[in-house]
């Protein structure tokens, strides 16, 4: 069985799928961690983000593996756990930039189908209904308006760091990331035709996996 969860940045689809994948004992796959990770070893070797030759080189030498402790995903690069250096801005940057080079998107893409070969899986990114697993059995466009994926940065910036950017610039740039990820020319972020569209500006976290699993129970019996 697979679950396709795709959408924008900050609409709240890992802690979703996560809550999913735990209720159906499936195994959550995220896959933003994964460009995350060669990102990492793009910016060691401190590659320019406009090479797309020497990046696509460096994606094909490098392995990205993932395992589980305590259902919580690890992400290893080349062997090594970079689990926490995954989610800086400098890598969140570099991520969305790299993830528009097709050869960086097959490297990963061939692995992501594999993973789903072997297991249930609730995956979720931004191309998983359209080109990872176009077959998914239930595929989830969940999305929010912009100023409320803002708000919702800016309140988990202040309670990790206790400072935060202002919320026009938060906005400024989930809006940027949206245009980048939406209109690049390969495998770009778009509602697959036959996925559930699902707004989760108004709805609690909560009240978004309760529907989710209605549209599952609606898909699969499940
Ligand atoms: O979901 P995230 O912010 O961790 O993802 C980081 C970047 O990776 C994001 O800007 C877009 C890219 N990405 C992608 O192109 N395809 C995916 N399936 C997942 C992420």
């Amino acid at each position: 069985m697979k679950i396709a969860i795709d959408g924008p940045a900050g609409a709240g689809k890992s802690t979703i799928a996560k809550r999913l994948a735990k209720e159906l004992q499936f195994v959550y796959v995220d896959t933003g961690a994964m460009y995350r990770a060669l990102a990492i070893d793009f910016l060691r070797r401190g590659l320019d983000v406009k090479d797309e030759e020497r990046i696509v080189a460096a994606a094909n030498e490098d392995t990205v593996t993932l395992s589980y402790v305590n259902e919580e995903q690890q992400v290893f690069l080349n062997g090594e756990n970079v689990t926490a250096h995954l989610r800086t801005e400098e890598v969140g940057n570099m991520a969305s930039a790299s993830s528009a080079y097709a050869g960086v998107r097959a490297k990963l893409t061939a692995s992501q189908k594999k993973l789903a070969e072997e297991t249930d899986v609730v995956m979720d990114g931004r191309d998983i209904g359209t080109a990872v697993l176009p077959d998914a059995e239930v595929k989830i466009y969940l999305t929010a308006s912009t100023r409320t994926r803002a708000e919702r940065r800016y309140k988990e910036l202040m309670e990790k760091n206790g400072t935060a950017p202002e919320l026009s610039v938060i906005e400024k740039d989930i809006a940027e990331r949206d245009d980048r990820d939406m209109h690049r020319e390969a495998a770009p972020l778009t509602q697959a035709a036959d996925a559930v569209l699902v707004d989760s500006s108004t709805l609690t976290i909560e009240e978004v996996v309760e529907r989710i699993r209605e549209i599952i129970k609606e898909k699969t019996g499940l």
